[in-house]
């Protein structure tokens, strides 16, 4: 098993089921990926222990999920210079749009990408595209992955 390239992190263990998304994007691109619940607000110390050591070993990319007052991603984004990839999780009180906007709006010069409510998914696509700027293999499936997708839409037939 090769080194994960990829730390997935998430506020809660209820974020787990969306999160997952993420790692089942990254996995499709044989893409190793490793997970961990850490919260910014109930384990500050842990999300400082393993943001501050990722670099060193071996991530790359951080994709970081949390709902509510959703500060996970911007935190990391502090912690480090690894481009970091935030996902606002749908909450119950206000359908994830506290968690978008705690995400969305971070101070200039600490940027966090951030994609749509739920979507892990692409955030995993968006950690592929990011590495396959220096892989052109990966660059090959994603051109592989975009073309089925174009094939798909267009064989609809009505
Ligand atoms: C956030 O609060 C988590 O990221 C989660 O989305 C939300 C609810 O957490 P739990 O109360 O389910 O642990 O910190």
């Amino acid at each position: 098993m090769s080194k994960p390239l990829v730390g997935i992190l998430m506020g809660s263990k209820s974020d787990l089921e969306v999160m997952s998304e993420a790692a089942k994007a990254l996995d499709e691109f044989g893409i190793e990926c490793e997970m961990k619940v850490a919260s910014a607000h109930r384990t500050p110390d842990l999300v400082q222990e393993y943001v501050s050591g990722a670099k060193a070993r071996g991530i790359r990319i951080i994709i970081a999920g949390a709902g509510g007052a959703a500060h996970l991603a911007g935190v990391c984004a502090s912690l480090t210079t690894l481009p970091v990839i935030g996902v606002p999780i749908q909450s119950k009180s206000l359908n994830g749009l506290d968690s978008l906007l705690s995400i969305v709006q971070m101070p200039s010069g600490v940027p966090v990408a951030t994609v749509g409510i739920g979507s892990a998914k692409n955030a995993g696509l968006l950690a592929v595209r990011m590495l396959a700027l220096e892989d052109a293999e990966l660059g090959k499936k994603l051109e592989s992955y975009r073309k089925k997708m174009s094939d798909d839409v267009k064989a609809i037939k009505l």
